[in-house]
């Protein structure tokens, strides 16, 4: 008989549940997006998406049982995620959670959010049939976390053993792509649309072109280089890079104009793709290419030489800022330069979901790793 465990997330803006037999295959996940109530302040408004969770957990915990054909007493396991995240928002999925086991009399299990982003990797993994090889560097990033990991297997538990090895000293590189997106009203979240606007590339690019928007040829307004940090030389950095893009716009009056005409779109309501790229010149579009590729570099550079570092036999790459296409891309070439396989969740399963903390669960579920009904939110949890 296979174990199957609800997850539960909350630990951010997403509402998730999901069911996962065995720690590796999905039967069901679903995932309440608070995007369209934090788009107007830019970004996640803590008081907000308490509330929300709290509107959403009952719907998406009963739709991710219907989905997967389940009743709730079928279940092994429920898992909950303990942190790291906003404390509030946490404490609407924990205390769900514990009153779920509790009523059902099963095991609650709770679950550090990264580990989820890590497991996040072996669902997919799974399902493509691969397998990826210990040590592994994993990098997560997303808009709360840009962190570099070691990870090991001690023994055949399905445990794993995790060293942090580089971290970021200020905003998280998914938090830099908001900013950004912020300073060139261009929406909320911000990763998604600067990492299509990055590829902008129309099947007619002198024509493209010709109407004042960028090729790929257009020279980037304004070089940025790697960040650099002091001390561990694995370790981030983004405010800076966010901070040249501030004085970069503000010395070149040139952009307001279409700043302005982006800020009504948005205003309107007209937030997506196909309604901003008309409203980006050449030069938007260079900038918005140069500021992606700043960060991809650092992101790989850090990856890479931590790869070399360990000794590291894969590359695992989680978190939002994984669904972007040429981190994805320019991952693969180097990797494969450097004889190593890199392994990505599926876009789907990169950014915020209840999946991944259902399939880290089930190693200590095995372990009997278990929470007493006094379980409480840890914000600041950290993944040792
Ligand atoms: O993992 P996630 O859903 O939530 C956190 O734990 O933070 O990540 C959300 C972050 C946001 O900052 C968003 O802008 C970024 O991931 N993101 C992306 C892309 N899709 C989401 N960044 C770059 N390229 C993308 N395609
Ligand atoms: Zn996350």
């Amino acid at each position: 008989m296979s174990i199957k465990i609800l997850g539960i997330e909350s630990s951010c803006d997403e509402t998730a549940a999901a069911v996962v037999s065995d720690g590796l295959d999905v039967v069901s996940n679903v995932v309440a997006s608070q995007i369209d109530i934090h788009k107007k302040y830019g970004g996640v408004v803590p008081e907000l998406a308490s509330r929300e969770h709290l509107r959403q957990i009952v719907p998406v915990v009963r739709e991710a049982l219907s989905q997967a054909g389940m009743h709730l007493h079928e279940l092994d396991a429920i898992a909950v995620t303990q942190g790291p995240g906003l404390v509030g928002a946490l404490l609407v999925g924990i205390t769900y959670g514990k009153t779920l086991a509790a009523a059902l009399r099963k095991p609650l299990i709770p679950v550090n959010h990264l580990e989820g982003h890590v497991h996040a990797v072996f669902l997919e993994a799974h399902r493509a049939h691969r397998a990826p090889r210990f040590p592994a560097v994993c990098l997560i990033v997303s808009g709360g976390h840009t962190v570099l990991y070691e990870v090991s297997t001690p023994d055949n538990s399905g445990l794993f053993r995790y060293r942090k090895i580089g971290q970021t000293r200020d905003d998280a590189a998914g938090e830099a792509y908001d900013k950004v997106a912020k300073l060139l009203a261009l929406g909320y979240p911000g990763g998604p649309i600067l990492d299509r606007l990055a590829a902008a590339n129309p099947a007619s690019a002198a024509q493209f072109a010709s109407a004042g928007h960028a090729t790929n040829a257009t020279p980037p307004p304004v070089k940025f280089g790697l960040t650099k940090t002091r001390g561990n030389p694995l370790d981030f950095s983004f405010s800076g890079l966010k901070t040249a893009v501030l004085y970069h716009l503000r010395e070149h009056p040139e952009y307001s104009e279409q700043i302005h005409s982006r800020e009504a779109a948005l205003g309107r309501g007209e937030n997506f793709y196909d309604a901003l790229l008309p409203l980006c010149d050449a030069q938007t579009l260079a900038l918005v290419r140069e500021f992606q590729r700043s960060v991809v570099r650092t992101l790989i550079d850090r990856t890479m030489a931590a790869a070399e570092q360990i000794s590291a036999e894969s590359i695992l790459v989680s978190g939002g800022v994984a669904a972007n296409s040429e981190l994805r891309s320019e991952f693969e070439k180097h990797s494969t330069a450097a004889g190593l396989e890199v392994f990505f969740p599926s876009r789907a399963l990169s950014t915020d979901n209840a999946a991944m903390i259902a399939a880290a669960a089930y190693p200590r579920f095995r372990a009997c790793q278990f929470a007493s009904t006094s379980l409480e939110p840890h914000p600041s949890l950290a993944l040792t």
